[in-house]
C-alpha cells in the first residue's frame, strides 16, 4: 500500500516497479563479464525461456467480495514462522554486481524479514554476513566438496553462524555448459570472485599449505610458494604487484577449483547428511518427481524444486511443470520451494496454487543489487511483496493457505 500510493503520488522508485525495466537498467549498470554471468544461461536459454513461458500458461480465476480487509502473508517453514513466502537464493559470485554485495543483501534481508540463504560461493564469509544480521533468518547452502573435512567444516560454521537450515546443491555437480561465459573468457571462481567460504575456512587453509608444500603453523619461503608467487605474476594482466597485493593467491583458486565440487555426488554420500548436521536438511536442485521420493526417504526436511535459473541444463524442464510433478507424486504434506523463474508477485501466487509453500527469488534481487546496492535489493523484495500482497487482495485469498490450485486454469490461448 504504501509503496502503492508512493508511486500513485509521483515519488520515482530507487528501482523499477516492474521486471522488464529492471533487467534493463541492471543490464547498463554492469560489465559485459558480469551481465554474461549473472543473466546467463546454459545453452540455447531454453530452459530460462520456458521457466517463464510456464508461468504464461496459468491463468489466476480471482475470486471477489472475500470480505477482508488485511492480507496475512506468512508461512510457517521448517519450525520458524516466516513473515512472507518469499526467500532470497543462493548466488554466487554476487561481488559481480557490486562490492560486498552477501553482506549488502544480508543487511537487506534482514530489514524486510526475508530469508537470505547464503552461497557456498559467497563473495563475504558466512560469519560476517550473521553478524549483519543479528538474529534474522538465514540458512546456508552447501556444493558437496571433494575433501569430506571440508563438507564438516562448512558444516559447522554454518550451524555456529545461526544458520536455520543446511541446504545442498545438487544440480551442479560439474558447471553447466555456459556459452556465454565461454565466448567472453570469463569465469568469476577463476578471478577469485566466490571464494570466500573457502579462503576464510581453517580447513581450507590447511590444504592450500600442504599443496604449497610448507607447514600450516610457521609459513616459510619455499619452492612451492616461490612457484606460485611466479605463477600469480604469469597469470594475472594486472602485473606482479597488483599481484601480491590481490587477496586471493592463484594456489587457492587453484585449490578451490579442484575441490568445491564433488563430480562423483551419490544418494550414499547424501545418506550421511543426517548423521552430520542438527540442522534441517533441504536438498536444491530436484525436478524428476522419483528424485523427489528419494529425496523425502532419506529424511530431507524440504525440496528446492528448481533447475537453477535455467543455468546447468539446456532444454530442461520448467521448474513451475517439475513442481506440478512433484506435488502430485509427494502429496500435500512435505515441504517444496520453487526458484527459477519468479519475477513477479503473481508468479508467486501461481507457484503457491500449484503446490509449493514458498519461492526463491534468484536474479531479481541481483538487479536490485547492481543498481543500487543494498536499497536497491530491498525494494526488489519490497515490490514483489507487494505485489503478492495486491494479488492476493483482489483474488480473494486473506492467507496463504487460502491459494489453492482452482484459482488457476490452464490457458488455452497459449
Ligand atoms: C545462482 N544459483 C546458485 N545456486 C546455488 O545453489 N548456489 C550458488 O552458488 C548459486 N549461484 C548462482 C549465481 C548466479 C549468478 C545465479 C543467477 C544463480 C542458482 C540460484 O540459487 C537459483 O536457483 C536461481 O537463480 C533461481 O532462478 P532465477 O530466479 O534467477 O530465475
Amino acid at each position: 500500500n504504501t509503496i502503492y500510493r508512493a508511486g500513485v503520488l509521483g515519488r520515482r522508485p530507487r528501482v523499477p516497479a516492474d521486471f522488464a525495466e529492471l533487467e534493463r537498467r541492471a543490464r547498463r549498470a554492469s560489465s559485459p563479464v558480469a551481465w554474461a554471468y549473472v543473466a546467463g544461461g546454459a545453452g540455447e536459454g531454453r530452459t530460462m525461456r520456458r521457466n517463464r513461458a510456464a508461468f504464461d500458461r496459468w491463468a489466476i480465476v480471482p475470486r471477489m467480495a472475500s470480505g477482508a480487509v488485511e492480507r496475512d502473508l506468512s508461512v510457517e517453514l521448517l519450525g520458524r514462522r516466516h513473515p512472507t513466502p518469499v526467500l532470497l537464493a543462493p548466488v554466487g559470485a554476487g561481488a559481480l554486481m557490486g562490492a560486498d554485495s552477501d553482506l549488502k543483501t544480508a543487511r537487506a534481508a534482514a530489514a524486510t524479514g526475508t530469508t537470505y540463504i547464503l552461497s557456498n560461493q559467497g563473495c563475504n564469509p558466512m560469519e560476517d554476513c550473521a553478524a549483519a544480521m543479528g538474529d534474522a533468518s538465514r540458512w546456508f547452502q552447501l556444493y558437496w566438496s571433494k575433501d569430506e573435512d571440508m563438507v564438516d567444516s562448512l558444516i559447522a560454521r554454518a550451524e555456529a553462524a545461526g544458520a536455520g537450515a543446511l541446504v545442498v546443491t545438487l544440480d551442479t555437480t560439474v558447471l553447466g555448459w555456459r556459452p556465454q561465459d565461454l565466448n567472453l573468457g570469463s569465469l568469476p571462481f577463476s578471478r577469485g570472485q566466490g571464494i570466500a567460504q573457502y579462503t576464510s575456512d581453517p580447513r581450507f587453509r590447511r590444504i592450500v599449505a600442504e599443496r604449497l608444500g610448507r607447514p600450516s603453523a610457521r609459513p616459510q619461503v619455499t619452492l612451492g610458494a616461490i612457484r606460485t608467487l611466479l605463477a600469480m605474476a604469469r597469470n594475472h594482466p594486472g602485473g606482479f604487484l597488483a599481484n601480491l597485493r590481490s587477496r586471493v593467491p592463484r594456489a587457492s583458486v587453484e585449490t578451490f577449483l579442484d575441490i568445491y565440487s564433488n563430480a562423483g555426488l551419490s544418494w550414499d554420500h547424501l545418506a550421511t547428511l543426517r548423521g552430520r548436521t542438527r540442522l534441517p536438511v533441504v536438498l536444491k536442485g530436484i525436478l524428476h518427481p522419483d528424485d523427489a521420493r528419494r529425496a523425502l526417504d532419506l529424511g530431507a526436511d524440504a525440496i528446492v524444486v528448481s533447475n537453477h535459473g535455467g543455468r546447468q541444463v539446456d532444454n530442461a524442464v520448467a521448474s513451475l511443470d517439475a513442481l506440478i510433478t512433484i506435488r502430485d507424486a509427494v502429496g500435500p504434506a512435505p515441504t517444496l520451494l520453487l526458484d527459477s523463474g519468479i519475477r513477479t508477485g503473481a508468479d508467486v501466487f501461481t507457484a503457491l496454487a500449484l503446490g509449493a509453500d514458498a519461492v526463491l527469488l534468484g536474479r531479481p534481487y541481483m538487479y536490485g543489487l547492481a543498481l543500487a546496492g543494498r536499497p536497491g535489493v530491498e525494494d526488489v523484495i519490497r515490490n514483489i511483496i507487494a505485489e503478492l500482497d495486491l494479488t492476493m487482495a483482489l483474488t480473494g485469498t486473506p492467507a496463504i493457505p487460502a491459494i489453492t490450485r482452482d484459482l488457476l486454469r490452464p490457458d488455452t490461448a497459449t
